[in-house]
């Protein structure tokens, strides 16, 4: 399988600022230097990146009213907060608001009307100033930086620098305006941005363009001051009034004042996100290639749907770019131009050319999944949910074929697994048990229930202490010492296959002569055929005579321990003592009955170094007989078919058992992980 590099920057960068002084410029390159809105509208629209950075032909085209309103606001909390160059601005706290307020409404009287695409919650300029005046305002008295800076360092000033960073090579110089950056009380550098917007960001939203914004942010500040900044924070106004809430139950976490505030912080700390780096310097890598001719693949970090998939898919290099590279230099495309155009006079037309295209690709409404190979079946119906996987291989097993798939970029494990009832569908087979992915690989799993069940017809091989549970998809016997294991639980619905597997266990254990068995069959018709067996040395189905036994286990074990110190060792091994295995054919009768005691506890929690092993059935997997001091205690469990998944997540933490097949079908659960087996019918 193809490894994916995932190669995560360190924070921190090392970044000569000043170099750029001394550095020739970088020479005959289309753009004189980088910004981060040039970066968000390469990777939204190439095309219109191209026409004006390239070609610097000015678009003259309306700007949205909202768009107007952010930047009066911008320019008004400038001029409030003393960043003009050309005016001053007062010291006296009110009159620097007013002087504010002034120079926002002065930008926005110099934008003519026909400029400005209206829209209906802003149809007039009257409704916009009124806004205008409402979003800086509100702004500022959400705002009170005096709380979290102990000093200001920049306010809205333009800074170019060169950046240089170890082990990347970022030549063109990066050019942006911080809003805002103030060292806070604890010493530490803050960015922060002044966002205007109509809804709050979410604060589990991957946003590209401010992770390309915090990045190019980083980079100037600390060449500016020197100082590694800290974090960055996205100030979001909502220009809408808030409806007011009851501060005790909102969760929203506005600031600072609560939910009346119209201010929400959306905040990233440096160290806390190092793929902002990885996605930085890809992109730098991939812009300057753009502009240099080369046909690269960007992230539409904008994107309606998946925009977060298409960014995390671009860092982790898992984009089909290269793919796509390696398919044109075997098709000996030098200009993607040159070859569509090839293809296009071939076809006749552009037209023609494009049907062809289409036809290429499947539409879901043309899919026969009647003809097809199971294998395809799952392949076609995943990507008809746009969940791209490559078959792999199968693995024919005696209850279920496995068949096994490479996910393509981006794919979601948790979604994978939302649609097992649509690929039951298709298949036409229920019970498909999906695992994704497949336990310490990166293949996903279907184990689709075959048609012509097969059962092994050998023999359980296990010898000594090493039992043989089953047998695992490839073939194998699986098996596990008793002696480690060290206690195990079965469970599984009525006439899932426990008390055959108990005989298997039994069978095998009774060809030890160092094991001593103790039978308790409560329901009387589970284990009698044992009664007299050489190495049975105990078969009851009496309750109290169990339980009277039970306690008298309890007792030997005691005994047990006492000779173990006397003996000066710490486990059975080496002395004349035999072990002895307790199974329990229906413990949940026994324990419904009240009549158990905690003598199972007892042997289950200290039984083991005395050799003392206990197997335990039952086909209830309820939380009152399946307890967490059980679940502690019993590390192997053996999980037959289920009724409900809440069943097999009381047993094994994990849906699964639900899906099995009865007859032996089962889920073996240990420290390793879950794997599931057929068990041996004797
Ligand atoms: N490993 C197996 N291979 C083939 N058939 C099996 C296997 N295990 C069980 N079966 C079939 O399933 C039937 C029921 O199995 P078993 O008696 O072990 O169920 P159980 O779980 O003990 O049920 P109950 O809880 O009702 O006692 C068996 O009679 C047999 O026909
Ligand atoms: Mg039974």
């Amino acid at each position: 399988m193809r490894k994916t590099q995932v190669r995560i920057t360190k924070v921190l960068p090392i970044v000569l600022s000043k170099s750029i002084k001394k550095l020739p410029e970088f020479q005959g390159f289309p753009v004189g230097h980088y910004s981060y809105s040039m970066f968000t509208l390469a990777c939204t629209n190439p095309v219109m990146f191209k026409i004006r950075y390239v070609n610097g032909d000015v678009i003259d085209t309306t700007t949205s009213v909202s768009a107007v309103l952010g930047n009066a606001v911008h320019k008004a909390l400038q001029a409030y907060l003393g960043g003009e160059e050309d005016y001053v601005t007062p010291a006296e706290e009110g009159e620097a608001i007013k002087h504010g307020h002034a120079r926002g409404l002065e930008y926005l009287n110099a934008y003519s009307d026909g400029f400005i695409s209206w829209t209906e919650a802003m149809p007039t300029r009257a409704k916009l100033e009124e806004k205008y005046a409402f979003c800086y305002f509100g702004y500022i008295k959400d705002f009170q930086y005096q709380k979290r800076a102990k000093k200001v360092l920049i306010v809205d000033k333009m800074l170019k620098y060169r950046v240089e960073v170890e082990g990347q090579n970022l030549p063109i110089p990066l050019k942006g305006a911080p809003d805002f950056v103030y060292e806070d009380y604890e010493g530490r550098v803050c960015i922060e941005d002044h966002k205007i917007t109509g809804l709050y960001s979410k604060d589990e939203d991957i946003d590209g363009s401010k992770l390309i914004q915090a990045a190019f942010m980083y980079f100037l500040v600390y060449a500016e001051t020197g100082k590694v900044p800290y974090s960055i924070t996205f100030r979001e106004f909502k220009s809408t009034k808030n409806n007011p809430c009851k501060k005790d139950k909102c969760k929203e976490s506005h600031d600072p004042q609560g939910c009346h505030s119209q201010t929400k912080p959306f905040r990233f700390v440096y160290s806390e996100i190092p793929i902002l780096f990885e996605l930085f310097y890809r992109l730098y890598g991939d812009i300057t290639d753009l502009l240099m001719g080369k046909a690269v693949f960007l992230p539409n970090v904008r994107a309606m749907f998946e925009k977060e998939v298409s960014i995390l898919a671009y860092i982790y290099r898992l984009d089909v770019g290269e793919e796509r590279n390696q398919a044109f230099k075997r098709m000996k495309v030098e200009n993607l131009t040159d070859f569509l155009k090839e293809k296009i006079q071939k076809e006749g037309s552009l037209k023609k050319y494009m049907e062809t295209v289409e036809a290429s690709f499947i539409s879901a409404s043309t899919l026969n999944y009647k003809d097809m190979k199971i294998e395809e079946r799952i392949k076609m119906k995943m990507a008809e949910h746009g969940l791209g996987i490559e078959f792999h291989s199968k693995v024919e097993g005696y209850s279920v074929d496995l068949y096994r798939y490479e996910p393509s970029i981006g794919v979601k494990m948790s979604k994978i697994e939302a649609y097992s009832k649509d690929i039951e569908q298709v298949v036409e087979v229920s019970g498909i048990r999906i695992l994704a992915p497949i336990a310490d690989s990166g293949l996903i799993g279907y184990e689709v229930p075959r048609t012509d069940r097969r059962f092994p017809t050998s023999k359980p091989k296990g010898d000594g202490f090493n039992l043989a549970i089953g047998i695992d998809i490839q073939g194998n016997e699986k098996r596990i010492d008793i002696r480690e294991a060290p206690h195990m639980l079965v469970c599984g619905s009525s006439g899932s296959g426990k008390s055959i597997f108990l005989n298997c266990l039994i069978e095998q254990l009774l060809r030890n002569n160092q094991v001593e068995l103790h039978l308790f069959d409560p329901k009387q018709v589970e284990l009698f055929q044992y009664e007299g067996r050489k190495g049975v040395v105990q078969y009851a189905f009496d309750h109290e005579e169990i339980n009277t036994s039970l306690e008298g286990l309890v007792l030997e074990m005691e005994s047990r321990y006492s000779t173990l110190k006397k003996l000066r060792v710490k486990n059975i091994e080496g002395t004349d003592m035999k072990y002895k295995i307790v199974i329990i054919d229906e413990y949940a009768d026994l324990v419904v009955r009240g009549e158990i005691g905690n003598s199972i506890q007892l042997l289950a929690q200290k039984g083991r170094a005395c050799g003392i092993h206990l197997i335990i059935a039952t086909q209830r997997a309820s939380t009152k007989i399946v307890s967490g001091d059980i679940k502690i205690n019993f590390l192997t469990k053996v999980i037959f078919k289920v009724s409900k998944a809440i069943d097999s997540r009381v047993v094994i933490d994990e849906d699964g058992a639900e899906k099995l097949l009865g007859k032996g079908d089962m889920l073996l659960s240990t420290a390793d992980g879950i794997v599931r087996l057929q068990g041996y019918n004797l």
